[in-house]
């Protein structure tokens, strides 16, 4: 069986296949199929990949007409879409809407890996924990580049600096990540969630859980984050205001699974917040958990910077492409009889029924 891969588009910098998992698929019994030039604007070579026994076409038009098995971060391009052989497989990142899914023919099975059930079978799989977790990390990095003074606390002949304070939003995969690297940089850092669950967890960081007020635990069964109801809103919102101005950067990736992003910093807590500050909304994409915020754009809004940016994991290509190829060659270790020598439709198998948005015979 043969797998393949092409040149993403121009605005996605990730690739799905690295050197290191090529070999990988080689070791399962696989041929790798890729286009020339796949990986080079992250600095892998053809040579690179033909070491580890890949075979490199001329064109993707080839690759895709020739593999059983598509892997690309997102959705091929319809000239590729036209030559993809009858009831071959394509695994992309996510399928965003209808739109996407009308887009993709009928001769072909699609997955989507934003859909993995968060089972422990499928922790290898999941590009939604590995990508929002480097998404906390990179969100503090791009936070702190805008912010004009000095994180941790330095005592210096010429006076002492203060720590910066730092406060998260959602303390899920991206939040913990984001409280973890705001520690680590120095910073003085608390956080806030509707699971109150998640007290436990900003402690073992270091960070100072902030509770709203006579709240319940609003979470699902499933460990997700219910919608919370007018009087835990007014009573967030009192406490975001209260901690806006006594914080210098805030990072926000709250997120209830299926939902718009819910609206959590207003433009009264903005106006709170101290000139100089920074906001950073890594919800910005599905609406945004803050005010004023707006997607690919810093605005600035009395002094406050709030920063959008639509595909963070762009600005560090070689760390997520090297976590979801790692994750997409789980998954189709998973798809992949080796005894047989084919891909295999199991669907008892909850990680290929969830995923499987395109194909069910
Ligand atoms: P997650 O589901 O692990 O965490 C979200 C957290 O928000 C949960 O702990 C939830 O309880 C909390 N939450 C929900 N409503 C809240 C509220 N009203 N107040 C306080 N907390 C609330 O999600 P994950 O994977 O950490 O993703 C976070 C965000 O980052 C998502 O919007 C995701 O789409 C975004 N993201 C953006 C990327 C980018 O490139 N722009 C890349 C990866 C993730």
């Amino acid at each position: 069986m043969n797998v393949g891969s092409t040149k993403e588009n121009n605005l996605e910098k990730r690739i799905s296949i690295t050197p290191e998992t090529s070999k990988s698929f080689k070791n399962l019994g696989l041929n790798v199929f890729l286009e020339k030039g796949y990986g080079e604007s992250l600095g892998f070579k053809d040579q690179h990949y033909l070491e580890n026994g890949v075979e490199i076409l001329n064109s993707s038009k080839e690759v895709v007409s020739k593999s059983d098995l598509i892997c690309k971060v997102n959705l091929p391009n319809e000239e590729e879409l036209n030559v993809m052989k009858e009831n071959s497989y394509l695994i992309v990142s996510s399928i965003n809407s209808e739109k996407d899914k009308n887009y993709l023919n009928n001769k072909i099975k699609v997955f989507a890996l934003d859909l993995l059930p968060r089972i422990t079978r499928a922790q290898s799989m999941d590009v939604l924990s590995s990508q929002a977790n480097l998404a906390g990390y990179r969100a503090v990095i791009e936070s702190i580049y805008e912010y004009e003074k000095a994180i941790p606390m330095m005592m210096t002949a010429a006076g002492t600096v203060p720590a910066a304070k730092v406060l998260i939003v959602g303390a899920g995969v991206a939040g913990l990540q984001a409280i973890a690297t705001a520690k680590r940089l120095g910073a003085i850092v608390s956080a806030t969630d509707v699971r109150t669950t998640a007290k436990e967890q900003v402690e073992s960081l270091g960070g100072k859980f902030l509770m709203v007020e006579g709240s319940e635990n609003l979470e699902t069964k499933g460990g997700y984050a219910k919608e919370a109801g007018e009087d835990f809103k007014k009573k967030q919102a009192k406490m975001l205001e209260n901690a806006a101005s006594k914080n210098d950067i805030i990072i926000c990736t709250a997120l209830i699974p299926g939902k718009p992003a819910p609206r959590i910093l207003s433009e009264n807590v903005i106006q709170k917040m101290k000139p100089g500050s920074i906001i950073f909304d890594l919800a910005v994409t599905q609406g945004g958990n803050s005010a004023y915020s707006e997607v690919d754009k810093i605005v600035n809004k009395n002094g406050v910077k709030i920063i959008g940016i639509s595909n963070v994991m762009n600005k560090l290509p070689l760390t997520a492409s090297s976590l979801f190829a790692k994750n997409v060659f789980s998954f189709v270790r998973n798809l992949y009889s080796k005894e047989k020598k084919q891909f295999i439709l199991n669907m008892e198998d909850e990680i290929i029924k969830s995923t499987l948005i395109q194909g069910r015979n």
